[in-house]
Formats: C-alpha cells, sequence, structure tokens
C-alpha cells in the first residue's frame, strides 16, 4: 500500500511532457505537444500531450489518461506499479505501510529465490563466455544453430558445466539458503549430498513481464533418449507455469505494436523468430495453453496466430486449448509451416521479410482451419461429419460476440455444407445449455433467455433514439468540463432583468439539472456528474485535477476524454444567424445543449406516459390521471421550447 499523502506527492512531482518524453519524442504544437503513436505504426503525428492539463490523447489507438495512466498502458503496469515507476523518476522514497511477519517472510522467500536465479543466470553465462569448457560445448552449440551472439546475450543464454557440483559449490559459499536453492532445483539433493540439477545443460532463462528471472529451461546436449531432454524449473514461489509464457518479456511491445501475437512451441523457435526480426513471438513451453497465459497476452492484443509445423496429431492434441482462446473473446488464427518445417527450421532458410509475409499470407481463420481438419478426417462418414458439426458449434458457442458468432455460422454453414438455419438451431441449443450450466442452482431463474442470435433487427429504431441522448448528454458534459468557469447568464445582457444573479456555467448546469431532477441515462456519465455536482455543493469548488487523478477509472477516463476533445463552438454559428462573439456562442452552446436535451427528455416522458395510459385503460384504470401528467408534461415543454427558440433567434 502506498500512503495516500505519498501518491498525492507523486502526482504533483510527475510532470507528464517529462515523463512521456522518455519514451516518445515530443515537438511542441501551439499549446500542447505532438508526437507519433507509441502503439501504432503511424507516419504522421496523431499523438497529443497538453502540459497543461496533464493528459495525453493518443488519436490513432483512441487511448488517453493522464501520467499514470500513461506508464500502465505503455509499460502494461498495474497501479501501483505506475505509481512506484514514478516515484523512482523524481526519487520520492516510500515509505510504505508495514507488512505483518507473514508478508515479510513471503517477500523474503520470493525475493531470495529472484536473487539466486538472478545470480545463476550471471554465472552460467560468464560460465559459457569465458571458460573453455562453456565456449567449446555451450557457446558453439548455440552457434552451430545458428544463433548470433546478439541474440545469445539478449535471451541471456547460458551454459551449467558438466560436473557434478560446480554450481551448487558456487551458490553455497554464497551463502544462500540450501531451502531456497532446492525450491529452484538449480541444486538439488539426494542421500544428503547436494548436486547440479542442470549439470551440463545450455540454460534458457525465462523471464516475467518486468525481466526478472523467474525459473530456467535447460536442454541436454546429449543424444541419449533416456535423459529428458529440457529439465524446466519445478513451480515456487516466484515460477507459475500456467501464468507465464517465454519471451514475453522480449516480446511484448512488438506485441501490442504489430497488434498480433505469434504463439510456438519452444524456447528455441522463439529466439529464432527473435533473431530474424519477428519480434511479437512467445512460447508456451510444451504444456497446452493455459487461462492464465491466454490473459496475459490478452493485455497486449486480442489477436492470436498458432505457428505450427504441420503435424495433424499435435494440432489435435490443442484444439481444446484453442477453444479458450474463443472463450476469452479473442482472435485465432493458425498458420501451418510448410515441409515439416518448426519455426526455427524455417526461419533458418528465410530472412525476416518472407518469415513475415508467410506468417501474413498463410494464417487461417481458426474456426475454417478447424472445419477444414475435422472434416477431411470424417471423409465423408456421416456419423463423423455429424460429430464435426457438433464440434464445431460447440466452438463458437463459446465465442462471446454476437456478430461474431453469426459471421461463423456463415462461414461453417459454407465449408460444411449446412445449413445456416440448422447451424442456428443447433448453436441455440448450446447457448441455452451452457447459460443453464451456468445460472444452476439459481432457481429464481426459470426462464433461460433465447440465445441472443435472432434479435439483431427490431432493436435498431430504440437503439436510434438512445444514441441521440448519449449525445446530448456527453456535449452538456463537455460544456460543462470545458468550460466550467465561464460566467453565465440565463437572459440577454442587453434585456431588461437587471437582477439576474451572475452564475458560472458549472452553477448554471448544475442549477439546471438538479432543480429538474434529471438524471442522465448513460450511467458513467451520471457517475461522472453527480460526483462533480456532490463535490462542487461541499466545496463551491471545482478542480478538473480532483477528476484526472480520481480514484474511480470510470470517472477518471470519462473526464478525461471529454477534455481532449473540447466543445467545438463553432458548430454554433449558423449561417442564418451572425455570432458575434465567443462569449455569445457560448451562451447559446450552452442553453441549446441543456435545453434541446431536456426537450428531448420531455418527449419522451410524455411518450411512456401515453403508453402506459394505454395498457393501463385496457385494464380499467381512469385515464384522467394520465390526462393531467400529460397536461403538466406539455406544459414544461412548451416552456422549453420557448426558451430554446428565443435563444437560437438571437
Ligand atoms: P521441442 O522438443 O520442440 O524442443 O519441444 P525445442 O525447444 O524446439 O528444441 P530443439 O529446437 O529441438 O532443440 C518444445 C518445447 O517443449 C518443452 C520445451 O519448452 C521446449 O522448448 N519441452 C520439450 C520440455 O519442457 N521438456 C522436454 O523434454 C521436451
Ligand atoms: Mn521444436
Amino acid at each position: 500500500m502506498i500512503p495516500p499523502h505519498k501518491v498525492d506527492e507523486i502526482l504533483s512531482a510527475a510532470r507528464i511532457d517529462e515523463v512521456i518524453g522518455e519514451f516518445v519524442n515530443l515537438k511542441k504544437s501551439g499549446s500542447s505537444l505532438k508526437g507519433l503513436s507509441p502503439w501504432t505504426d503511424e507516419k504522421s503525428p496523431s499523438f497529443m500531450v497538453s502540459p497543461a492539463k496533464g493528459i495525453f490523447k493518443d488519436f490513432s489507438s483512441g487511448k488517453g489518461g493522464n501520467v499514470v495512466s500513461f506508464i500502465m498502458e505503455h509499460e502494461h503496469f498495474t497501479y501501483p506499479e505506475a505509481l512506484r515507476w514514478l516515484a523512482k523518476r523524481y526519487s520520492i522514497e516510500i515509505e510504505e505501510e508495514k507488512p505483518s511477519p507473514e508478508m515479510e517472510e513471503a517477500r523474503n522467500e520470493r525475493e531470495s529465490l529472484y536473487v539466486i536465479n538472478e545470480f545463476a543466470r550471471d554465472w552460467f553465462a560468464e560460465q559459457m563466455w569465458e571458460s573453455d569448457e562453456g565456449q567449446n560445448v555451450g557457446l558453439s552449440y548455440f552457434k552451430e544453430r545458428g544463433f548470433t551472439e546478439t541474440i545469445i546475450k539478449k535471451f541471456q543464454l547460458g551454459y551449467n558445466p558438466d560436473d557434478f557440483q560446480a554450481f551448487t559449490d558456487v551458490a553455497l559459499a554464497k551463502g544462500y539458503k540450501d531451502e531456497y536453492l532446492l525450491a529452484t532445483a538449480l541444486v538439488k539433493e539426494k542421500n544428503d549430498k547436494k548436486y547440479d540439477g542442470y549439470k551440463g545443460r545450455v540454460i534458457f532463462p525465462i523471464h516475467n513481464l518486468s525481466g526478472r528471472v523467474i525459473g530456467f529451461g535447460g536442454r541436454t546436449l546429449k543424444a541419449d533418449k533416456n535423459i529428458p531432454k529440457y529439465i524446466n524449473s519445478p513451480e515456487n514461489a516466484i515460477y507459475n507455469k500456467s501464468a507465464s509464457l517465454y519471451g514475453l518479456y522480449y516480446a511484448k511491445q512488438a506485441i501490442a505494436k504489430g497488434d498480433v501475437c505469434y504463439l510456438v512451441e519452444g524456447y528455441t523457435d522463439v529466439i529464432s523468430f527473435h533473431q530474424k526480426g519477428v519480434e511479437n513471438t512467445v512460447a508456451s513451453s510444451g504444456t497446452a495453453l493455459t487461462r492464465g497465459q491466454i490473459k496475459l497476452i490478452s493485455r497486449y492484443t486480442q489477436n492470436i496466430t498458432l505457428v505450427y509445423d504441420g503435424d495433424p496429431a499435435g494440432i489435435k492434441a490443442s484444439l481444446r486449448g484453442i477453444d479458450l482462446i474463443l472463450e476469452e473473446g479473442m482472435h485465432v488464427k493458425v498458420v501451418l509451416l510448410p515441409d515439416g518445417h518448426d519455426p526455427d527450421s524455417f526461419s533458418k532458410e528465410h530472412d525476416g521479410i518472407a518469415i513475415k509475409e508467410h506468417l501474413e499470407g498463410n494464417a487461417r481463420d481458426f474456426i475454417g482451419f478447424k472445419a477444414d481438419l475435422l472434416m477431411t478426417e470424417a471423409a465423408g462418414d456421416p456419423i463423423k461429419t455429424n460429430d464435426v458439426i457438433h464440434a464445431m458449434v460447440d466452438s463458437i458457442a463459446l465465442i462471446p460476440d454476437t456478430i461474431l458468432r453469426s459471421l461463423y455460422i456463415t462461414e461453417c454453414s459454407r465449408l460444411m455444407d449446412v445449413s445456416e438455419t440448422a447451424l442456428i438451431s443447433e448453436l441455440n441449443k448450446v447457448l441455452r445449455k451452457n447459460h443453464r450450466t451456468k445460472f444452476r442452482g439459481d432457481r429464481r431463474r426459470e426462464e433461460i433467455p433465447e440465445a441472443p442470435l435472432i434479435e439483431n433487427d427490431f432493436k435498431k429504431e430504440e437503439q436510434f433514439v438512445e444514441d441521440t441522448v448519449e449525445h446530448q448528454e456527453r456535449d452538456l458534459l463537455r460544456i460543462m468540463v470545458n468550460y466550467y468557469d465561464q460566467a453565465f447568464q440565463m437572459e440577454d445582457p442587453t434585456g431588461e432583468d437587471e437582477e439576474v444573479e451572475q452564475l458560472n456555467i458549472l452553477e448554471f448546469l448544475i442549477d439546471e439539472i438538479q432543480g429538474d431532477d434529471i438524471s442522465f441515462e448513460t450511467e458513467s456519465y451520471q457517475k461522472l456528474f453527480s460526483e462533480v455536482a456532490k463535490n462542487f455543493n461541499e466545496t463551491k469548488d471545482f478542480q478538473p485535477s480532483t477528476y484526472i487523478h480520481h480514484e474511480d477509472e470510470v470517472i477518471r477516463n470519462l473526464f478525461i476524454d471529454l477534455m481532449s476533445f473540447p466543445y467545438n463552438l463553432d458548430n454554433w454559428e449558423r449561417k442564418d444567424i451572425w455570432v458575434s462573439s465567443e462569449e455569445k456562442k457560448l451562451r447559446r452552446a450552452v442553453i441549446e445543449s441543456i435545453y434541446a436535451y431536456k426537450s428531448k427528455r420531455i418527449e419522451r416522458m410524455i411518450k411512456n406516459n401515453q403508453e402506459l395510459m394505454k395498457d393501463q385503460v385496457l385494464l380499467g384504470a381512469d385515464p384522467d390521471d394520465f390526462l393531467i401528467t400529460q397536461m403538466k408534461l406539455e406544459e414544461v415543454k412548451l416552456q422549453i421550447n420557448k426558451t430554446l427558440g428565443r435563444t437560437i433567434l438571437h
């Protein structure tokens, strides 16, 4: 826990232009700074930083935020991680709250394991680069496989001498505790004798997202079939196999930038691709893909392309892992490499451009790929074909996105020569079944909603109305956020009424909205508005920084977004009306926004009232009650429209 006063100190010290300037080359542009988006490959700059407002907006990727969110996005940090990074950058000491003895001990264990791993990594590398055995055996092995010195150094590869206890001896001499050494399995113990777990193997360190070493893979150099080809670290306090991916530390930026992650099988495949410049590559290291690993990738991209060596048995075995990816709502493609090549051997024969071309040109959508694979296997046998259809529908049912699902249904219908109607009805069955499984035990839920495949059309009309209100609400909030402190009078300053109270725009809008008991229909807008109104009513003050750094992510992001697209007053410069000053334009914008919005809301209330009346009268209710409401609403509407008309004609 970082104490709140420290958070404040960090936030006030951090200058957004300085911090972002470390990652993006920024040039002055008016009162802002401009640069190339760090998240896309754009050629002309659309990444803006406003030092005055303390925010950034990347128009090519749509990302925007404050200095903390930039570090979170760019470095893929959590909120506390980003704060710590900033604290370090501005030399602010964080005295964290004192951890409990158990936490202290857990931290000690984790820290000790890191220290041992990092010592081991350095020692293995030193052995490989400096000792005769290391050079002749370890280094020359990597070089024979075509790895350059640069890539060997980058991936911190090393060698554990072929000696019973070479590493064990130095590690014990350094004073590392037995308990921790054994937990890494770099040191093993038998009959009270300790010895090297990775003896005579070349070493591949495995990194976490921040580049710390959490484990090792060690490959034997012997052809002996009786010894395991690889030894991998056991799970311990810092190594969780199912939540780490080999190479991700070196791949994450490229994955985000290329918006696709290539997934290969092994350590050497990753390194070979990276050496050829295909850096958006990671491996699940021989194990089936897990949900944790997919979640890791989804921090950087929604697109995964599996790169296979074309062995059908291997592919079939991994189909389940692929369903997991679909379930996460991500997009999966598959590329087969020709002639029994694996990524490692393929990249020995092609340069980076050719590899990328092959990957991009031959990536097949997973659904089509799976259908083809299984249909070929079924070879026309009707019973098997029926199984295939069910297997396909099962996969499609996992996709959370309705539209994508129906696209896949069309695709599958074409590939398998089955009617779409049959597939949809099958899909609906599966969806309902999955749904029921999900809600099993919840007795109140007798009614299982229909699968949402067919209801796309008749919602259109309603959605359209919804959108206009959303738009008007957004306009109001934009004016509020960007012009809050401008003076505002309801009546024309040249009018007779001298007594009108002088308000600013924020006060005016809060009065208008709260006075009429309106709440925004869009949930996030209401959240922001009520927070602003509450703070303002309590303190009579409005500080944008409160919201730019607000702890609630919804409020923070919305506020920053509203600030980044300032309200364009020129929309109010109508051809037929001469609007002289900025002040008048703003006045018109404010009044039109609030009253056009109210007018829309009132119209909807009237419509609702009419419909309610129809239903209730049929059930025997007195229509008068509804007619009275109706008249009141019409009266309000008239008032609103009068004000609106007056303003527009002024
Ligand atoms: P491979 O046998 O394809 O190894 O297994 P590789 O990395 O491509 O090595 P080379 O190129 O043949 O030398 C793929 C991955 O499966 C895991 C490793 O992570 C390996 O990289 N594996 C394989 C093991 O964990 N243990 C094994 O015994 C074999
Ligand atoms: Mn391999």
